[in-house]
């Protein structure tokens, strides 16, 4: 992989060497198959292509200074798509199967593991998919489930510099008792309006209030919500949002660094007291908020020009936990 561009990624598909496959059917997971094929073939009436029976995953694997390739917590991943595949009467697949295909598509494609030194790393999608044909609204009998793996850079170009967010109450991303908790295609298509809108006026991604009362906050596009304040990080308790693996991490580093951690309903208005704001997620990591613009009420929150003081700790400890450099003492980390 000489020639690739370690620094200058982005977050975009690429192909790798291989991908784990494994299929579901007369109701049972076959065994795990390694293919060289970036294509599927399926039935034109799956369940996944009419009816959105469709669950995927995102978790990043990353080299250290010891040249050991660490896999972050994909146990939660695999517990994540568990409940993601029952939300929507998906079979579901058992977390060792998932995680033994995890390791072995970083395995086969080592050699698109990122640079310590480049800040990049090998994100890897898992997904599962209903590929059996039915034409009325009901579940497949029939699975795919598949893990593929590219190298990425920062998912907002900005990578840790602070960007800014919009508030948009003409759109949601998910329905107050949906899906919005579970990580399925659906909620993603739901959201692409919005987000697009977003992107074409400058801002990195909606800041989404709970759809029911627009009155708190939910989560940013494709990342978890926090605020920091009077030595306290504070992210939302809501049923439409995706419990990330990220924030509960942050959540543990926060405690670690001194902070108290509060997961509760974050009033619109709370916006203002925030010393400092961040969007968290696997591929986002940690974006720092400068700005939050309020559409509908032409207003600004502001929260400084660089990055927080403890927002660059968290960002600091995470990423150095993650690329080995410093102990794992939670255990998150597994050497592929
Ligand atoms: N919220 C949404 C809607 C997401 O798509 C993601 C990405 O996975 C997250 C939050 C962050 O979750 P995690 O930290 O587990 O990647
Ligand atoms: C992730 O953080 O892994 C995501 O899934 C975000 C986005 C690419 C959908």
């Amino acid at each position: 992989m000489e020639n690739l561009d370690w620094q200058n990624l982005g977050f975009g598909y690429r192909d790798s060497d291989y991908n784990i496959r494994c299929y579901y059917r007369n109701g049972k997971w076959g065994e795990l198959e390694i293919s060289s094929s970036n294509t599927i073939n399926m039935h034109m009436a799956a369940t996944a292509l009419h009816y959105g029976q469709e669950a995927f995953e995102g978790l990043k694997a990353f080299k250290g200074k010891d040249g050991k390739i660490r896999i972050f917590r994909m146990d939660e991943n695999a517990k994540r798509m568990e409940n993601s595949s029952k939300g929507i009467l998906m079979a579901q697949l058992p977390v060792e199967k998932f995680t033994e295909a995890v390791r072995l598509a970083v395995k086969m494609n080592k050699r698109f593991v990122p640079p310590h030194d480049s800040g990049a790393s090998l994100y890897i999608r898992p997904l599962l998919i209903g590929t059996g044909p039915e034409i009325g609204v009901k579940p497949a009998k029939e699975y795919l489930f598949i893990v593929f793996v590219m190298p990425v850079g920062p998912y907002f170009p900005e990578g840790f510099k602070p960007t800014d967010l919009v508030i948009m109450r003409d759109h949601d991303r998910a329905a107050p008792l949906g899906t919005g908790k579970y990580k399925v295609g659906g909620n993603y298509a739901a959201s692409m309006d919005a987000g697009k809108l977003a992107k074409e006026q400058g801002f990195s991604a909606v800041l989404y209030l709970d759809s029911r009362e627009k009155k708190y906050v939910d989560e940013c596009g494709p990342a978890n919500f926090f605020g920091i304040k009077n030595n306290t990080y504070v992210t939302p308790l809501s049923d439409s949002i995706l419990p990330s693996i990220t924030n509960k991490s942050l959540m543990t580093l926060a405690e670690e660094m001194g902070l108290k951690v509060e997961r509760r309903k974050v009033p619109y208005e709370e916006l203002e007291s925030f010393e400092e704001i961040g969007a968290c997620g696997t591929a986002a990591v940690i974006s720092p908020i400068k700005g939050i613009y309020d559409a509908d009420n032409d207003t600004w929150f502001r929260y400084g020009k660089e990055p927080g003081e403890w927002s660059v700790k968290l960002y600091n400890k995470l990423r150095a936990i993650q690329y080995g450099d410093e102990p794992d003492k939670y255990g998150w980390t597994e050497i592929a």
